[in-house]
């Protein structure tokens, strides 16, 4: 099993020791390779995303990803920003289904700012389409408006697009999940302005007819962005686009005290995945010790669970992490009065000790 380690920028390469200290712990041999991604690998090589750090992810059967991105790359031609290494890892794996589960563990319920009635128990899944929509639609650009409110002024300009296999194989995976859990399906869309989401909604439509023991619902996303606060427990799994998928599921993520709790899994058709927090490189506690290193551990397991096909060693990770929480460890993001304050690497010696 070869596990492509690119641990990144700001946080990333805190939490990602974490994570590699915990697959270390388990008895099961791995290969594990480390390259640069991101902003440091633009500062070594002149390049986020350089050629032999793709041909490693290529190569191996899992990457462990940490997060990208400074605020001191915000100047750069687009090209060479942090970010795009993440963006160009999803897009040359294929990897277009991402799993991001929602999960309130019952010992962090007060750690969230919503009501602890609301969310404990709390067991939604956002699936969120992740190589196509407006985020990687062409063309793109900036130019001088010919028509619109301001003609001849400067103008940009994004696409949002999709196609139907691109919406059918996200509604397959989408339903297939949905019959492992409590089978109800929403999809989240905004068919009453924008001709790619009605699309989006006739076509999930029609592939929910091939699965009939499957409930489906369709909702706007301004009113699913207000019911996952209101009621986030009716949601079960949640399908949508690209864009709101990365909106929504931030929001999710308070759902769950925080979003150093949100782990995720992108898969491409051959269960080759990219496993990496849904947070980002958070420059502001950056170098600091302080960042929750158990987004990433849980995506370790996620990536034992979906590519590597450990599922005994996944569930070993998650009882473990529960365990540590019921001891009452809290990094500082997930801190309520009554818990013991840890840090980065305590947090991940703890879960190490529970393993
Ligand atoms: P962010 O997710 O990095 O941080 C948002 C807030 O959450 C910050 O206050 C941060 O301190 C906190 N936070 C995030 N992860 C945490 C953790 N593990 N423990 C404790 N607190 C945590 O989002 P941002 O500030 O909007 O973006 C920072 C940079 O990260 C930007 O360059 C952005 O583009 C990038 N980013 C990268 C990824 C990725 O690599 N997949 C994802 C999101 C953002
Ligand atoms: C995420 C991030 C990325 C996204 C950025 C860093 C490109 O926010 O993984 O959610 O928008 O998909
Ligand atoms: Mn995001």
């Amino acid at each position: 099993m070869k596990i492509a380690v690119l641990p990144g920028d700001g946080i990333g390469t805190e939490i990602v020791a974490e994570a590699v200290k915990v697959l270390h712990a388990l008895d099961l041999k791995f290969e594990m390779e480390t390259a640069l991604v991101g902003g440091t690998a633009y500062d070594a090589h002149g390049h986020p995303l350089p050629d032999a750090t793709l041909k490693l992810a290529k190569e191996s059967d899992a990457v462990l990803f940490g997060a990208v991105g400074d605020w001191k790359y915000d100047t750069l031609e687009r090209q060479f920003r942090p970010e795009q290494a993440i963006l160009g890892l999803r897009k040359n794996l294929g990897l277009f289904a991402n799993f991001r589960p929602a999960i309130c563990y019952e010992q962090l319920v007060a750690a969230s700012s919503l009501k602890p009635e609301l969310i404990a128990g709390l067991d939604i899944l956002i699936i969120r389409e992740l190589t196509g929509d407006i985020y990687f639609g062409q063309p793109r650009g900036r130019r001088t408006a010919v028509d619109g409110h301001f003609p001849g002024a400067e103008e940009a300009f994004d696409t949002m697009r999709y196609s139907r296999p691109e919406v059918e194989r996200i509604a397959r995976v989408a339903f297939e999940a949905a019959r492992k859990r409590s089978k109800r399906v929403t999809s989240v869309d905004k068919a009453n302005v924008l001709e790619t989401f009605q699309f989006w909604k006739d076509i999930v439509t029609e592939v929910g007819k091939e699965y009939p023991d499957v409930e489906l619902d369709h909702m706007y996303v301004d009113n699913a962005a207000m019911q996952l606060v209101k009621a986030p427990k009716k949601f079960d799994v949640v399908v949508t686009g690209n864009m709101f998928g990365d909106i929504l599921s931030d929001e999710a993520a308070m759902l769950t005290g925080s979003i150093g709790m949100l782990p995720s899994a992108s898969l491409n058709s051959s269960n080759q995945g990219l496993y990496e927090p849904s947070h980002g490189s958070a420059p502001d506690i950056a170098g600091k010790g302080v960042a929750n290193p158990l987004a990433t551990i849980l995506s370790a397991a996620m990536m034992l669970r979906y590519s590597l096909n450990q599922e005994e060693a996944a569930q070993r990770i998650e009882t473990a992490v529960k365990k540590v929480l019921a001891q009452g460890l809290r990094t500082p993001d997930i801190y309520s009065a009554g818990t013991t304050k840890v840090g980065t690497v305590e947090m991940g010696d703890a879960v190490l000790k529970a393993l």
